[in-house]
């Protein structure tokens, strides 16, 4: 088989650059590991950007967003049981975020790949890449016992942290940088009505806790937890009851509990490979880089790579602009750069890292300040709505 590009990946990073390819009219093959049920069934996080909104418009897959996501104008930095709102929209001329899940983006973008008659190969084994330093690079996988190869002129990597696509890049040609959080995050998803209106960041003495939403009768909630713990470990009371003493006491006191129905511990990590561009192989999204979830840029910033690598193929297909793949990587990593960095600092602001006393007063200041002071707050506004793309 031959295509002009060969996607491996069908998360939202890998299945937007195929929708927004399929609009350019560039052939593309998309290679997704798992089934679609399964991809379909992962619960991350939940923040839209205004750029993200307008990028699923352009891949005419953003009708249920425009209907179902709701805008959040503000965002709430609590500490000390009080709790601070920074208005979004008085300090970015008017932008807001969208509350919307992951899920459904993921699903909205499978959706309009298959109106517009796109396939997906899902359970695809042993992808590999082969010459990619070269000008014909090809994919190999086995699906139901038989290997197949697909010929093509580039290669996007979309298969997350773990995929094959940086794996494939040689040692010596990539650097990595990578931070490790000592705890993790415990999320329960719960059909109550959100005790707030906007997301929630809190810093206590007990640990961080977040208060987030799927819709407004669906909840969303984390408590920071030690990273070795096990979800076996917490009923749905003792999360119930931890988070309760993580809010300030009005949030507290209105906080509506139910079952879950979901609950999962997942890790913090920050992560950032250099560069995104190997020859014919571009990476983008979770492959080259993870921040911690701590002001939900994940999904935002594997969107603003797809803008920048859709750009950078359109100009490689219709002008051969060998140069705008390199470029590419350039362009995506000064943001990507800029993110992890709010990303670290929202994580060290908000968090218990140990029982530090001086540490955890300079924290408390720099909440006072950036809470306070009319530049933090802009400053804070600014990286939560999402970069200039
Ligand atoms: N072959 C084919 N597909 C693979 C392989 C492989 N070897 N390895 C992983 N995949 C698939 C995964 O099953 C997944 O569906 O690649 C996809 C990668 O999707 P995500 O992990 O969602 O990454 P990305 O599309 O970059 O999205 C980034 O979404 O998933 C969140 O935390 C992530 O918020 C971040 C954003
Ligand atoms: C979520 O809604 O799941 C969410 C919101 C904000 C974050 C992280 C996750 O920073």
């Amino acid at each position: 088989m031959r295509t002009q590009v060969v996607i491996i990946g069908a998360g939202p990073a890998g299945l937007l650059l195929g929708r927004l390819l399929d609009l350019s009219g560039i052939d593309n093959v998309l290679l997704e590991r798992q089934t679609r049920e399964h991809v379909l069934s992962r619960i991350r996080a939940g923040i839209l950007e205004q750029t993200t909104v307008d990028l699923l418009k352009s891949a005419e897959a953003g009708d249920r967003v425009a209907r179902e996501g709701i805008p959040h104008h503000t965002l709430q930095l609590a500490f000390d049981y009080q709790s601070v709102a920074i208005e979004l929209s008085r300090h970015t001329g008017g932008k807001v975020v969208t509350a919307y899940g992951q899920t459904e983006v993921t699903r909205d973008l499978c959706d309009a790949r298959e109106a517009a008659g796109g396939q997906a190969i899902y359970q695809a084994d042993a992808v590999e890449l082969f010459d990619f330093d070269t000008d014909r690079p090809y994919v190999t996988y086995r699906r139901d016992g038989i290997d197949y190869r697909i010929d093509c002129d580039l290669i996007a990597g979309c298969d997350g942290y773990h995929g094959a696509s940086r794996a494939a890049v040689p040692e010596a040609a990539i650097t990595t940088y990578e931070k490790l959080y000592p705890f993790g995050w415990l999320g329960v998803l719960a059909d109550t009505v959100p005790v707030a209106n906007e997301v929630v960041y809190a810093n206590t003495e007990r640990g961080f806790a977040l208060c987030s939403m799927r819709s407004m009768t669906r909840s969303r909630y984390y408590i920071q937890c030690p990273v070795d713990d096990r979800v076996e470990n917490w009923s749905d009371e003792a999360f119930w009851d931890e988070l309760r003493r993580r809010l300030p006491p009005a949030m507290a006191e209105a906080l509506e509990t139910g079952p879950s129905l979901e609950k999962s511990i997942a890790p913090l990590r920050s992560f950032v490979a250099e560069p995104m561009c190997f020859g014919r192989l571009l990476l983008a999204g979770d492959a080259a880089h993870v921040v911690p979830p701590t002001g939900a840029k994940g999904l935002n910033l594997a969107v603003s790579d797809i803008y920048y690598l859709h750009r950078a193929m359109r100009a490689f297909f219709a002008d051969h602009d060998i140069p705008a793949l390199p470029h590419y990587s350039k362009i995506a990593l000064d943001r990507v750069w800029k993110t992890e960095r709010f990303s670290w600092w929202l994580t060290n602001l908000t968090h218990r890292f140990s029982d530090d006393r001086f540490e955890q007063k300079m924290k408390e200041a720099e909440l006072a300040y950036v809470t306070t002071s009319e530049v933090g707050r802009q400053l804070v506004a600014e990286n939560y709505v999402g970069l200039p793309l």
